[in-house]
């Protein structure tokens, strides 16, 4: 600690000697927020409270975009500079709290210096613009994601790292915010995004979509959805549920309405009650082949999503969107979590039990991509590898034969009340565990997440 900070010291000093007496005193913002997965994510020295997002869409046969992204955020520290992540079309100006500012790009790295630095503990407002055509990223391992153009429109799905594909972000879940989305189409189309839908506004050829996040929501969770959509509204007790399908999925309107209000239900009676204020969900008619937890309005990427997939996107509301994680190679505290949740949700249904379908997986082989990598630190390669899903799942499986029902489910419900709307480590859960079963926990956890091969006993 006093290593470190006599080192931060050192720095700054040696940047501000090398500022004139009228330059920006301070120093730069770290141009990455220290992700051993991700180094380029996220940034260094401020604190983003709200993002509001306006974007223009001429229509699919450009795909056009001109975007007014407001970022407000607090400076932690003095800054001369800072970085934003952003990958989009080309900026047409960038201003801060009103004044213009210059800026360079390098990769995914836009640094904005502004006319006189920003003093520790300062809001300030960054406004960028752009116009162009955002795109998609293609990774392997992750496949297509970020802004993705649909025949009609555009699905954005952006985990882990697409965000910067359409909108300057602080791009990491550690840093969540609140958000507004202002979606301007062409008279006929819609477009949906998280959160709770405002006012419509039509004006002559193009209709306005207002959409208002409130909960933090990191910055791989926001979404939007632009295209023909079907709209059903209902209520799941006092929780408003929206879902849209494109017409190509018409028919199973009703059964993703139906499908979403059942796991609401049964979610919330398991876990805790709902963290958001509305829910729902969207098929969009692009083939992704998989499903996101946007947060508030998980989008399935051309296919209708079956009752056990439903299940898992809406346990993400609690697990991975209200609960974040703090690194990404925590990530097993989402999909571990979620796949547990489908697990729960297949035993509730009485066909099957979790400890069954632990069973069946723990007789596979010990060099099966059930086993390998362990999940606790899979690397960026295999953020999404079975083993994150299935062995992380199965982790909690042994947790609950260990500390029994009572303690298992109370866990669960108070890890989802007591890091509500924040971020979390692993070792925060472990020590969680222990402290509500009052058990000591650590070999168990480390045999399940941590050690090479098939776990034999923990
Ligand atoms: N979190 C998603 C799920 O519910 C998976 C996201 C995968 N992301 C990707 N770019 N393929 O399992
Ligand atoms: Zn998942």
């Amino acid at each position: 600690m006093t290593t470190a900070l006599a080192a931060a010291t050192l720095l700054v000093s040696a940047h501000g000697a090398s500022a004139t007496a009228d330059g920006p005193p301070g120093a730069p913002g770290a141009a990455g927020i220290g992700d051993a997965y991700f180094p380029g994510a996220g940034n260094g020295g401020y604190d983003v409270a709200h993002y509001d997002v306006a974007l223009a869409y001429a229509g699919p046969r450009t795909g056009e975009v001109d975007a007014t992204i407001a970022v407000t955020a607090r400076a932690t520290q003095d800054l001369s500079a800072f970085n934003l992540d952003y990958s989009g079309p080309r900026i047409v100006g960038v201003t801060v709290d009103g004044r213009s500012a210059p800026y360079t790009r390098a990769g995914q790295e836009l640094t904005v210096t502004p006319g006189a630095a920003i003093p520790d503990g300062r809001t300030f407002t960054t406004i960028v613009r752009y116009a162009g055509r955002p795109g998609p990223v293609r990774k392997q391992g992750a496949g297509t994601y970020g802004w993705v153009p649909s025949k009609d429109g555009a699905l954005v799905v952006a985990e882990p790292d697409g965000a910067p594909t359409w909108l300057p972000v602080n791009d990491h879940p550690r840093d969540k915010a609140t958000w507004s989305f202002r979606v301007t189409v062409p008279k006929g189309l819609r477009a949906l995004a998280n959160g709770t839908p405002g006012p419509t506004v039509q004006d002559g050829a193009t209709t306005t979509y207002r959409w208002d996040e409130r909960s933090p929501m990191a910055t791989y969770l926001a979404t939007v959805a632009i295209g023909s959509f079907q709209v059903r509204e209902t209520m799941a007790g006092r929780i408003p549920v929206i879902t849209a399908v494109d017409p190509k999925f018409a028919a199973s309107a009703k059964e993703l309405e139906s499908r979403t209000v059942k796991a609401l239900t049964w979610a919330s009676s398991v876990f805790g009650p709902y963290p958001f204020a509305t829910a729902g969900g969207i098929v969009d008619d692009v083939r992704l082949d998989y499903g996101l937890e946007t947060q508030e309005r998980p989008v399935y990427g051309g296919f209708v999503p079956d009752d056990d997939f439903v299940a898992h996107e809406m346990a993400h509301q609690w697990f991975g969107d209200s609960v974040s994680v703090h690194e990404w190679r925590d990530i097993w505290l989402n999909e571990g979590f979620a796949t547990y949740a489908e697990w729960l949700w297949r035993e509730h249904g009485g066909k099957d039990s979790a400890k069954k379908i632990f069973q069946r997986y723990h007789a596979q082989p010990a060099g099966s991509p059930v086993f390998v990598p362990p999940p606790g630190d899979p690397g960026a390669r295999h953020l999404f590898g079975f083993s994150v899903y299935v062995r992380g799942a199965m982790c909690l499986q042994a947790l609950r034969d260990r500390v029994g029902d009572p303690a298992f489910f109370s866990i669960l419900r108070t890890w989802a009340d007591a890091r509500r709307d924040s971020s979390a480590t692993t070792s925060q859960f472990i020590a969680h565990a222990e402290r509500v079963s009052g058990k000591k926990l650590g070999t168990l956890f480390t045999a399940w997440l941590f050690t090479p091969g098939k776990p034999e006993k923990w």
